[in-house]
């Protein structure tokens, strides 16, 4: 489905019924690598899930894309779609989104799934090499993109053993323009640092990250989770930094439990 918000064409899935599920895709994919969930979750819930801008078929604008931009895009996509209050999730990039929502609209937000993310801002090592990525998005093109990032989504194990699993996220990076890529490695380079905010999420969170993951890592998510007061921490093994595509099972089965007991489904049914 499309939508015309703050003049860009905002591309999304929104699918099933029940009490409203929102998810923030990693960069640099788009909404398709939510898949695997929203088959699952849209059984119980309306799961709602957007290509950032620059993503997928989402519009790329020229410019950075600071985290306060996509989360005000992701505003003004429920306010069109009617939609007061939500669990929010987020993977990776999507969960600097996440944070940065919650920053701002804190009682729109019902619960909080954070997936192999990070709080801190990047180090000065990090935004030189965002530096590097992006000058090569632009004088090779997005394919260099897909190679430089395949070894940093994937766990080695699947690297090395699931060829078409590496194939579809492939494709998905290739889906993305340069213009796009551009914006959020300038974005995500200039992030704030989000730790200040984590004591003050009243709202239940679930932190999930795979065992593998070199992007933000088992000890980083439980560092986070640690600063939160209802925070609750589930590392998935056997996965790296996209544990919804390399473990979905398992992936789906600890969301779906945090989502039917924060929405009160799990109470309903007894
Ligand atoms: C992502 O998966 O969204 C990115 O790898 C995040 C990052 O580069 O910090």
């Amino acid at each position: 489905m499309r939508r015309r918000i703050k003049g860009i064409i905002m591309a999304y899935t929104d699918r099933g019924h029940g009490p409203p599920v929102v998810l923030l895709h990693a960069f640099p994919l788009n909404r398709q690598m939510w898949a695997p969930q929203v088959r699952v979750l849209a059984r119980e819930f309306r799961v709602i899930a957007p290509d950032l801008r620059g993503h997928g078929r989402t519009t790329a604008t020229d410019g950075v894309y600071t985290m306060d931009l996509l989360a005000d895009d992701v505003r003004a996509l429920l306010d069109t779609l009617g939609i007061q209050e939500f669990v929010l999730g987020g993977l990776s990039m999507g969960g600097y989104v996440a944070l940065a929502f919650y920053r701002q609209w804190p009682e729109r937000v019902r619960g909080l799934l954070l997936c192999d993310t990070r709080a801190d801002a990047d180090t000065p090592e990090r935004r030189r090499s965002r530096e590097e990525l992006s000058q090569r998005a632009i004088d090779e093109g997005i394919e260099a993109v897909a190679s430089a990032m395949l070894p940093r989504l994937l766990a080695p194990d699947t690297l090395s053993r699931r060829p078409a699993l590496v194939e579809r996220v492939r494709r998905l990076i290739l889906q993305t323009p340069v213009r796009g890529v551009v914006g959020a490695l300038a974005g995500m380079a200039q992030r704030p640092d989000s730790t200040d905010l984590l004591p003050r999420i009243a709202c239940p969170t679930l932190v999930v990250t795979g065992e593998d993951d070199a992007v933000s890592p088992p000890e980083v998510a439980r560092t986070m989770c640690q600063l939160i007061p209802r925070c609750q921490t589930v590392i998935i093994e056997g996965a790296g930094h996209l544990p919804n595509l390399e473990r979905p099972r398992a992936f789906n089965r600890v969301v779906r439990q945090f989502l039917r007991q924060t929405t009160g489904l799990a109470a309903l049914a007894g």
